[in-house]
């Protein structure tokens, strides 16, 4: 176990997609009774429930996440409940209420309850199409198209406020999209870069909701998980920036992505029918400059697209033949 002054965790959105690795990852480094995983209303897996304790909340309403606080005794908050950037469309007042005031329930209890620390993930949808597409820099225009990016760029400014303001040690990074093999996403943009490997593997076939030169800056869990517990454990006098850090690893097209995936499933056939979901992805940058993560607090991707897909097949494959895809 890992000495650290962060000693009661609370996971918020511990049954979705980051959360869920993001949880048994810190359950490894810090002890398993030390990390409360929560959710709002999914049946959480046996491998979470059965590894640590587990309780149901919902992050709009502030007195069922003070009820855990208190009861655990938490000092430390991974907020990674949202509603992203697809669902956000659909249902924008829903989008608002998580993603705002979720947000700002978990920081107005961070500085009621005096917590070490709190992180609050944003996204390269904060961006928009009047930011430079290549090689985003960390300083650029804000100026989202989506409810999901207005949402991020809130959470951004009201992070960075409660650490100026209150003092409260508020993190967090723009997520770029994340593929993971664990739990799948939902409602996401960035959703067919995950959705792709399940169906070559189980059907040879997919049908990918944006064209083929959808260029997007991507991440595999592994280094999501890296990104995010090695920002929390920065020390805060080495960082200038808090909440809205670039992080990049690998940026490719989803015809690159099909040739890769092609190289270990040779039949493997993709159409592309792109949906509302291309004007999502076309107003999101093609790559980051992360070099302020880098030299505030020594960030570095371990993954490329290659080692990505690698990983990705065999772990999957090996799902599908034991018959639990
Ligand atoms: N993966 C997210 C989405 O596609 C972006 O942060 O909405």
């Amino acid at each position: 176990m890992v000495k650290s002054d962060m000693k009661r965790i609370l996971v918020i959105g511990a049954v979705g997609q980051i959360g869920s690795e993001l949880t048994m990852a810190l359950r490894e480094r810090y002890g398993n009774d030390n990390v409360v995983a929560c959710g709002r209303k999914t049946k959480p897996s046996e491998k979470l429930l059965n590894s640590g304790p587990f309780e149901f909340i919902d992050v709009t309403k502030r007195e069922t996440v003070e009820k855990v606080v208190k009861e655990y005794d938490i000092d430390t908050i991974y907020n990674m409940a949202a509603i992203l950037s697809a669902v956000g469309e659909d249902k924008p007042l829903l989008c608002w209420d998580v993603n705002v005031n979720g947000v700002f329930n978990i920081l107005e209890i961070a500085r009621t309850y005096s917590m070490k620390r709190v992180f609050v993930p944003s996204s390269i949808a904060v961006f928009g199409p009047e930011t430079p597409r290549v090689n985003t820099p960390q300083e650029t225009v804000l100026k989202p198209r989506t409810m999901y990016g207005i949402t991020k760029v809130a959470g951004e400014l009201l992070g960075d406020y409660y650490f100026r303001k209150f003092g409260v040690d508020v993190r967090g990074v723009r997520y770029p999209g994340i593929i993971s093999s664990e739990t799948p996403p939902g409602g996401g943009t960035t959703d067919y870069a995950v959705e792709i490997f399940y169906e070559a593997i189980k059907n040879k076939r997919y049908t990918c909701f944006v064209k083929e030169d959808t260029v997007l800056p991507m991440m595999y869990m592994p280094d999501c998980i890296k990104a995010t517990i090695d920002l929390m454990e920065a020390d805060v006098s080495k960082l200038r920036h808090h909440c809205d850090f670039n992080v990049a690893s690998m940026s490719f097209s989803a015809g690159e992505l099909v040739e890769e995936i092609k190289k270990h499933i040779p039949g493997f056939v993709c159409e592309y029918k792109p949906d509302f979901r291309q004007a999502i992805a076309d107003s999101w940058p093609q790559s980051i400059d992360d070099g302020v993560a880098r030299r505030e607090w020594g960030w570095k991707p371990s993954y490329d697209l290659k080692s990505m897909v690698k990983d990705m097949i065999d772990k999957l494959s090996k799902r599908y033949e034991e018959g639990r895809l």
